[in-house]
């Protein structure tokens, strides 16, 4: 098991402690950041080209995760993030499934906001469901490994009960709600520029 140094457990508190930190000192220009990092760009294309570049995949480019941030860039923000979690605290997790399961873990295919939506069957309670649905859509277009399914299934974990049951999930999970802060953070600041679509 990985020990954590002072400083890693510094970040993990912040993660983790949405509420408590202050947003000036959690920059969310990090996402710029990674975003234009060469080395992180060929890895998310090394392992996860294939999806990226699916035609059913580039369907999340229609759907709004939160603000004017797309489900598609969301899955992008969370698959930088996590290859950052995971080489900052040695996590050691296979970066292939981590890249794969993080690009994957909203592939729910519905406008979650619109309640008639076709596909949103739980409109009140997305949280609890689209891990399941994602899993399931994920399933049907794409080969994924045992990890990869891990990934999806917990990312929403402790809503969900059910913990993590791989470091990939982990780290994912983690990674979702860090990127998801750091997003709400950017359009709170006018920051968010870039666009996929
Ligand atoms: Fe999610
Ligand atoms: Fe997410």
């Amino acid at each position: 098991m990985h020990r954590l140094s002072p400083e890693d457990r510094e970040i993990i508190k912040k993660i983790l402690d949405v509420k408590g930190y202050d947003p000036d000192t959690f920059d969310p220009e990090l996402l710029t950041t990674l975003e234009k990092n060469e080395e992180y760009r060929s890895l998310l294309y090394r392992h996860g080209g294939d999806i990226l570049l699916d035609e059913k995949f580039t369907r999340l480019k229609e759907f709004i995760q939160h603000g004017n941030v797309t489900v598609y860039e969301h899955c992008i923000h969370v698959a930088l993030c996590a290859i950052k979690l995971n080489r900052k605290l040695g996590i050691m997790a296979r970066e292939r499934e981590l890249v794969r399961g993080a690009l994957l873990h909203d592939y729910f295919l519905y406008d979650w906001h619109n309640a008639d939506a076709p596909g949103n069957t739980h409109p009140k309670l997305h949280g609890f469901y689209h891990p399941g649905i994602a899993l399931r859509n994920a399933t049907r277009d794409f080969a994924l490994s045992e990890r990869e399914k891990d990934i999806i299934r917990k990312h929403m974990w402790p809503l969900t009960l059910n913990p993590p049951r791989c470091r990939e999930a982990w780290v994912v999970c983690l990674a979702d709600k860090y990127s998801s802060t750091l997003e709400t953070l950017k359009l709170r600041k006018g920051k968010i520029r870039i666009n996929y679509a």
